[in-house]
């Protein structure tokens, strides 16, 4: 939208949450709260034009957002909501222009009803808009007093309010749409006449009022997106309902989700058409998931990238890995730091990767543990197989060449080679590099005893 400018407040710590973090810092279907907002705003305002107050955990908070060329206003101390709209007037003022407030803590808000706050305001000969709307349980909020013609007579906040106004269901949203030069003149005339001794800038509504101005409320009935978030029982709240919004919107794109109260999808990621989810299944951060994919029940996969045909079966633990095309991974398995299985590879039960590669057609199907290895094309690795990776102090590399088989039970001493096509026996410590075609034993030879158990069994008898 054309000469707007956004605030958004995220300088308090949220008493309420009971918590060491900033209350914007806290996440809520997979994106901290400030992400949200400034996602919002963002969407209808250039980043240049959009201010975002920081405070508490500055840093933190500004690195959250940074990426999307956003500025910054500080607010050393935080003296209330009024007191963080001023700490913006350097950077905003002189651009000109209608200013929004949002707040940091009311993070469902959407993008289409930020636009028709400011064409209600732009329609109307008020000073100001607020959002507004009618709550069964109004009592974290601030109340909307109307004048006999309609319009905003005051906001009391609850802690001020008399019985009387306490009755009231309309509340003040926090978002408003402000005439920028009558925001911008009267704002230092905001005091701190209240039991919390702030700078409220809901007081800005009888302000305007004694000039002769009016405040407009745009009232709305679905009151789902102004949810403002408090306490952690809110923020449990707002993450349901992101969440659910998440895995209605993979349904509608073609993706098949099973129980879908069950599952969680975080906001940044993505899923190909035709994909089953099956319940309790996790899918996280920045992942990317292919078409004709399965997840299973209760698996986890995060900021991994799973190419089309993967399946991917029930409780299996993926974390910054990479999954190529028709590979099969689970139950049970742990990709972890950087593994990677490529196409048409098997990765069983109890098996862990780390920092490791299975080629192309590969397997390892059963209780295996593979770090800093490279295994070839169409190698098999046997049940038990251990890379030893770390001597202590550094951790080495395993390569397996491919079509190489490894016998189950074998311990592999890193550095170590192992050619292309070799065989090493089963129940092998091998710690010498295996020539290509060769087969390796690495274990004491087995003796038999013949008749000797027998003998101790007829001993014992006597
Ligand atoms: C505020 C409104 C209340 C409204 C509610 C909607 C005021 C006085 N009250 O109350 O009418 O119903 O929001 O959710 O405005 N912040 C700063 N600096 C400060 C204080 C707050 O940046 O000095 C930021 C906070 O980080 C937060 C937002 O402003 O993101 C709102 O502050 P909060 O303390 O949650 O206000 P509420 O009590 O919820
Ligand atoms: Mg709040």
């Amino acid at each position: 939208m054309d000469n707007i400018t956004i605030v958004v407040l995220a300088a308090g710590l949220g008493t309420r949450m009971k918590s060491r973090k900033a209350k914007v810092l806290h996440q809520a279907g997979g994106l901290t709260l400030i992400e949200h907002v400034a996602a919002a705003a963002a969407a209808v305002a250039p980043p240049e034009r959009i201010a975002v107050v920081v405070g508490h955990q500055a840093e933190l908070v500004e690195a959250a957002v940074a990426g999307r060329g956003v500025r910054f206003a500080l607010q050393r101390d935080q003296r209330g909501t009024g007191h963080a709209v001023v700490a913006c007037r350097e950077l905003l003022e002189p651009m000109g222009g209608d200013v929004v407030i949002l707040l940091g803590d009311c993070p469902l808000l959407s993008p289409a009803t930020i636009e028709s706050l400011v064409a209600a305001q732009r329609g109307s000969s008020a000073a100001a808009t607020v959002i507004t709307t009618v709550l069964e349980d109004p009592s974290a909020y601030g109340r909307i007093v109307r004048a006999p013609d309609g319009s905003v007579a005051a906001i009391v906040e609850h802690k001020a309010a008399t019985p009387a106004q306490r009755a009231i269901r309309e509340i003040n949203s926090g978002i408003y749409c402000f005439r920028g030069d009558l925001l911008w003149r009267h704002l230092d005339e905001i005091g701190t006449d209240n039991p919390a001794r702030e700078y409220y800038l809901t007081d800005i509504v009888e302000i305007l009022r004694r000039h002769g101005h009016r405040v407009a409320p745009l009232l709305i009935e679905d009151s789902s997106e102004l949810l403002g978030i408090n306490t952690r029982a809110e923020l449990a709240q707002v993450d349901s309902i992101l969440r659910a919004r998440k895995v209605r919107q993979v349904m509608l794109d073609g993706v098949t989700v099973e129980k879908p109260e069950t599952v969680t999808i975080d906001a940044g990621v993505e899923i190909g058409c035709d994909t089953v989810i099956e319940p309790f299944a996790r899918i996280l951060g920045r992942s990317a998931i292919g078409e004709d994919c399965r997840i299973g029940a209760c698996s986890i996969v995060r900021d991994s990238e799973l190419a089309g045909g993967v399946e991917i079966l029930p409780f299996t633990s993926i974390d910054s890995s990479r999954v190529d095309r028709g590979a099969r991974v689970g139950p049970f398995a742990r990709l972890r730091q950087n593994a990677r299985v490529k196409g048409g590879a098997r990765v069983g039960n109890f098996v862990e990767m780390k920092n490791a590669e299975l080629g192309e057609g590969a397997k390892s199907q059963h209780l295996a543990y593979l770090g800093d290895a490279t295994i070839g094309d169409r190698a098999n690795v046997g049940a038990g197989t251990i890379t030893c990776n770390y001597d202590g102090a550094r951790k080495h590399r395993t390569t397996i060449g491919p079509g190489a088989f490894i016998g189950s039970n074998s311990t592999l001493v890193a550095p170590i080679e192992i050619g292309e096509g070799s065989y090493v026996a089963a129940g092998s410590v091998i710690t010498d590099p295996v020539p290509a075609d060769a087969l390796a034993l690495g274990r004491g030879r087995q003796v038999n005893k013949e008749g000797w158990a027998k003998k101790r069994r007829e001993t014992r008898a006597k």
